[in-house]
């Protein structure tokens, strides 16, 4: 921190002392002046005005209204008897709805049940509508009993849709109130932000980070059910919670306190859960999710939310949720970007974030930066982009450190690539900081490790002109470091297996074949570096597809590298890569040397097969399969749908499986991902249930007495057996039923009463034997002849 803040003063003072004068550059014809600070990171075009038509004109922009606009900040602190007052910062009409999270359910999800006009920018919502009773003496949508109450307070969830030259903007939300004595509503502590859940990794295990933001600063805690109450200790509007000492792999209860410290006014969140990593190592079944670009999509309405696409989003994360992945990891496009406003950008990292918000209360969202979280300073030459170069100052203002403060991820990244070879400067930052976009975390048996493949942005046909990084290019410090990582992983007994995750596929199949790490096969692609102090363009020396090269060379000469996800094409493919797919080897296909391949060879130097696996599934317009001469591995690509969704992994020890699963829940594709790697899957345990049952038979067994026994005997002799059965089963998965059956007889003789036999019996049954037997006698000598006569 103190360094930081040392460098940040060694800068300014160096700013100050080397710049005799700030300069303004008045932009021709244009009203808007540039500040432009002497040693600057980039060569900046003076000789155009400031803007782009593509920026200004032709995208589509959130912050028609403020920041402030789009939370609780946008309501008046006193409403009236009836409830809030809208007051926006411009007179925009629209309409607002609100509703209330029922009480039981699981996911934040609001349901809307009231509109209201938003007239000249302001809007009346009507809260006494959700307790008063209305329909036939009943409260009509009381969810919380507060009709009869003379006092309440709760939140209010809201969706503000404004009508602005012909465009529609969406913005969500949610406000507190309460309702005093006499009747009226007052808007009290809000938290707009959160809370979530993030950094719940292996790395340690008893540790959970907790976010959140409230519409002014406050004073906060989070209260673990069973555990204790926790506080950073601050006042301020955002709160970053680290809690440590948890038990690892349990499931915890938690809320969330803000409290007004003006007021001494709280709120608290609702409960949510979250659950804490498996330790180190721990080979237990899990799965986790993986997405990106998400950002707004084709559809109009709920499809674009401040330019992220809520639809296909909400129903991907709250479908993984349900599917218990135990985190998702999101490498890009979160939002439509390409900005050149903090506050637009800003506000749609914000519109995502609240959008995953009710998945992500229980797990944590791991987030990369794609081509999209771009926000930029902009010159006008005319051309469709005109000259989009990263914002700066870097460690302020540059789209990578905009995002890290809006987002948790672990923070265990290369710093920037200030210090490499080709750093001008070793007094100045000349490069954004990869802070919270390039990290690594473990998770029970794997390691994750996010990529920044759209670091230090700008225009790829403009990079020699001005300096910066093209999409697709990892630069040197990051590529060594995700070396580093590798090489320690690979030493790690605890890890299985490593996935890596960037936003840009290094074997593009389609629409992006253009850019991604290929450029249609064009290595002279690649970043620029600007130095003020020489006035000099220098290029890198490695072309993209060099880079792209040695990318792969070290995800592939690791054994634990599994996977790279990327996103970046709208669509869902998987390749598998290995020394035999021809990808384009610069040294021996660039035939001619003019950085263009001419054809494609396999390169011998990818060792191990490795998945790439691309899933820019998550609500941008779709992308089509290329299967063109750009396409050299095109006979690869296993499987290809543009159809929106997600991967789920599921890890069970070593072996791993992948589903993709469309947004409506079909499961499209499936793949044993280790199975190339001769892990087979694990047989399962034998679940070995035994069954017990016994049957008691019980069988009189009933013995005709004769004659001559009745005569020696004076006993009726009765014999009942009894049996036992004792089954025992034995059920395995493969539905082998082994019965083990034990049979108990048990014969129990029972006396019955003595017969008295007199002489008038005896001469009685004597008599009827007789007669029987000279009866049937008669019968048989009678009946033969007959027999006879009828065979004739
Ligand atoms: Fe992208």
């Amino acid at each position: 921190m103190v360094g930081k803040y040392l460098i940040s003063l060694i800068i300014i003072s160096a700013i100050i002392v080397s710049s005799v004068a700030m300069v303004p550059v008045l932009a021709g014809g244009h009203s808007k002046s540039l500040i432009i600070l002497k040693k600057l990171p980039v060569k900046v075009p003076e000789e155009y005005p400031e803007g782009s038509f593509f920026v200004d004109k032709f995208w589509k922009h959130y912050d028609v209204v403020g920041l402030k606009d789009i939370t609780a900040k946008a309501f008046l602190d006193k409403g009236n008897e009836k409830g809030l007052i809208l007051k926006l910062s411009k007179p925009y009409e629209g309409e607002i709805f609100y509703g209330l999270i029922p009480p039981n359910a699981e996911v934040d999800i609001p349901l809307y049940r009231r509109a209201s006009k938003i007239v000249n920018g302001t809007a009346l919502i009507e809260i006494y509508r959700f307790a008063r009773t209305s329909w036939q003496g009943y409260p009509a949508m009381d969810l919380y009993g507060w009709s009869g109450m003379k006092t309440y307070k709760g939140t209010i969830y809201y969706k503000m849709v404004l009508h602005i030259d012909g465009k529609e903007y969406i913005y969500k939300g949610r406000v507190s109130f309460k309702r005093l004595e006499d009747g009226t509503f007052i808007k009290i502590i809000t938290i707009t932000e959160g809370p979530i859940v993030a950094n719940i990794t292996s790395d340690d295990p008893t540790a959970v980070v907790i976010a959140w933001e409230t519409d002014r600063p406050s004073k906060g805690r989070v209260v673990i059910e069973g555990v204790g109450s926790f506080t950073d200790g601050v006042i301020s509007e955002r709160h970053e919670v680290l809690i440590r000492g948890l038990r690892p792999n349990t499931t915890y209860k938690y809320y969330v306190v803000a409290e007004d410290p003006e007021t001494g006014e709280t709120i608290k969140s609702r409960t949510y859960w979250f659950k804490t990593a498996p330790p180190k190592g721990a080979r237990f079944k899990f799965r986790w999710a993986i997405t990106n670009d998400g950002r707004a999509g084709e559809g109009g309405g709920e499809y674009d939310v401040c330019g992220v696409n809520a639809v296909t989003n909400l129903k991907i994360f709250t479908h993984a949720l349900a599917n218990n992945v135990s985190f998702i990891v999101y490498p890009g496009d979160l939002v439509m970007g390409y900005t050149k406003s903090v506050e637009d950008y800003v506000m749609q990292l914000k519109s995502w974030k609240h959008i995953v918000e009710p998945v992500n209360h229980y797990i944590p969202v791991y987030v990369g930066m794609g081509n999209h979280e771009f926000l930029v300073n902009a010159w006008d030459d005319g051309s469709f982009f005109g000259i989009l170069l990263d914002k700066w100052p870097y460690d302020v203002e540059s789209s990578e450190a905009i995002f890290a403060k809006e987002f948790v991820n672990p923070t265990n990244g290369p710093a920037s690539e200030d210090g490499e070879y080709y750093d001008p400067d070793p007094t100045t930052i000349n490069f954004p900081p990869y802070k919270e976009t390039v990290y690594a975390f473990q998770y029970g048996n794997i390691l994750i490790v996010v990529v920044n493949t759209d670091y230090w942005g700008a225009i790829e046909t403009q990079v020699s002109k001005y300096g910066g990084n093209i999409m697709g290019y990892i630069m040197d410090k990051q590529l060594k470091w995700l070396k580093e990582i590798l090489d320690k992983a690979e030493e790690d007994p605890t890890i299985d297996w490593v996935f890596v995750a960037g936003h840009t596929p290094a074997f593009p199949a389609g629409g992006h074949v253009v850019d991604s790490m290929w450029y249609k096969g064009n290595n002279t692609f690649r970043p620029y570096v600007y130095s003020f102090e020489k006035d000099t363009l220098t290029p890198l020396s490695k072309g993209i597809i060099e880079r792209r090269n040695e990318f792969w060379e070290i995800l592939s000469n690791h054994s634990k590298v599994l996977a790279y996800f990327s996103g970046h094409e709208h669509n869902y493919y998987r390749i598998l890569i290995t020394d035999k797919v021809p990808v384009g080897v610069p040294e021996v296909d660039d035939v001619d040397g003019d950085g263009v391949l001419e054809k494609y060879s396999p390169n011998p130097k990818f060792k191990y097969p490795v998945w790439q696996i691309n899933v820019g599934t998550a609500g941008a317009g779709y992308y089509s399969r290329r299967v063109d001469e750009y396409v050299p591995w095109r006979d690869y690509v296993e499987y290809f749908t543009v159809i929106p969704g997600y991967a789920l992994i599921e890890v069970n020890g070593k072996h791993v499986v992948l589903k993709y699963y469309s947004v409506n829940g079909e499961l499209l594709d499936v793949v044993d991902l280790t199975s190339v790697r001769g892990i087979t899957p694990p047989k399962p345990k034998p679940k070995v249930i035994t069954v017990t049952e016994t049957v008691t038979r019980t069988e009189t067994l009933t013995q005709t007495v004769t004659t001559t026994s009745i005569v020696t005997t004076t006993k009726e002799l009765r014999i009942t057996e009894t049996k036992t059965v004792t089954k025992e089963k034995t059920l395995t998965t493969t539905s082998t039923v082994t019965y083990t059956t034990t049979h108990t007889s048990v014969f129990t003789t029972t006396t019955t009463e003595k017969v008295k036999i007199t002489a008038w019996d005896i001469t009685a049954v004597v008599g009827v034997l007789a007669f029987v037997i000279g009866a049937l006698i008669a019968y048989f000598i009678a009946r033969k002849p007959a027999a006879k006569a009828e065979t004739k």
